[in-house]
């Protein structure tokens, strides 16, 4: 349960430095007996379903589970919880993440990264699993460099994450964005409009790309990409008028453009009736994939083999088709970005 701790009894963790385990022989790996789980920035359809994984794994292993609720705010306030494997029944096909989850501002400053480091301390955790996007990592990467050695997950629906393929959730979102246009085409295909539709991704693209291919848009545009609205949207859609079509599809990423302005430039450039819809937060919720559970479940497999050999300072990645593990300093440097050749392919089937 939950306790308060004042400022006199907390642990001291000045001296406490970051570890490359990578370099330490296995034999003298830290041998990890209780792990800490928390779940960071916005939640991800197959969250559960990771959690899930974790613990019936680390139950294999003989590792204690603490849940920590509300990501880095509950971690720096203590709010930890043991969780057993029969709590995690029923949980791999729930949206969202019972463990809840926040973007704390606390944690942020150093004095919350602190006392989230002497929490750590105090529940005897030998390493923290976070599941999140890329700014989970960086808290997490602050607490390895801290001396609390940790596990990251891949966890966001924008696939934006430089060091993995794949994040949790990715599949399950343009599934979810996938299904709303088919039935957006059907009114778009009545009334001979267009339809523009925003997706989400923050700054990145992904989901509007493989989105678009999936549903046969006419225009998709991305924030890796250059947008030039005439040329890319107005001449587009003109030219497809041109071949015979009657009704359209535009799909931006939220970080290339917004969704209103472009529909009523279209509208007023083409005479084409153009309405907007931003699908928003729908596009995170819902149960997940079967992709989304069974990379969630091996994920988080990986994350206790991890563990268990004292291999931490991780983060879980799927790369070339497999899932493995590589360096959080490396990890989080690395970069990715959807190149011009990929958009190009995308427009031979306009
Ligand atoms: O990172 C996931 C995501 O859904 C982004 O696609 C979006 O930009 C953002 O989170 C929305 O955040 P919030 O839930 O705080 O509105």
């Amino acid at each position: 349960m939950t306790e308060e701790y004042s400022a006199t009894n907390l642990p001291d963790v000045k001296n406490l430095k970051a570890a490359n385990y990578d370099l330490v022989p296995e034999n003298e790996r830290p041998k990890v007996t209780s792990i800490g789980i928390l779940t960071s920035g916005g939640d991800a359809p197959g969250m559960n379903a990771t959690i899930r994984a974790v613990v019936r794994a680390a139950s294999h292993y003989g590792i204690k589970v603490f849940g920590i609720t509300r990501g880095y705010h509950g971690l720096w306030k203590g709010e930890f919880d043991e969780i057993d494997t029969r709590q995690v029944s029923e949980t791999l096909q729930r949206g969202g993440t019972f463990l809840m989850t926040a973007r704390s501002k606390t944690f942020e400053t150093p004095e919350g990264l602190v006392k989230a480091a002497q929490m750590c301390k105090v529940f005897g955790i030998g390493a923290l699993l976070v599941i999140g996007g890329d700014g989970s990592y960086r808290g997490a990467r602050d607490l390895a460099s801290m001396g609390i050695p940790v596990i990251g997950l891949p966890g966001t629906i924008d696939n934006d994450i430089s060091s993995t393929e794949y994040t949790i959730g990715y599949d399950t979102a343009m599934n979810t964005a996938m299904e709303a246009i088919d039935k957006l085409r059907d009114t778009a295909s009545s009334h001979e409009r267009c339809s523009v539709v925003e997706v989400m991704g923050r700054k990145a693209g992904y989901i509007a790309l493989n989105v678009g291919i999936a549903t046969g848009a006419e225009v998709v545009l991305i924030p890796e990409q250059p947008v030039d609205i005439d040329k890319d949207v107005i001449r587009t859609i003109l030219d497809c008028r041109n071949m015979g079509k009657r009704h359209f599809i535009v799909i931006v990423a939220e970080g290339a453009g917004d969704a209103i302005e472009i529909s009523n430039i279209i509208e007023a450039s083409t005479g084409i009736e153009s309405r907007p819809t931003i699908l928003g937060h729908l596009q995170r919720g819902g149960s997940p994939s079967l992709r989304d559970r069974t990379m969630a479940s091996l994920m988080g497999i990986h994350a206790i083999e991890c563990v268990n050999s004292g291999l931490l300072n991780r983060l879980i990645v799927f790369r070339d088709g497999k899932i493995t593990n590589v360096d959080i300093e490396e990890g989080v440097k690395m970069k990715k970005t959807i190149s011009a050749e990929e958009l190009n392919r995308f427009k031979l089937l306009s």
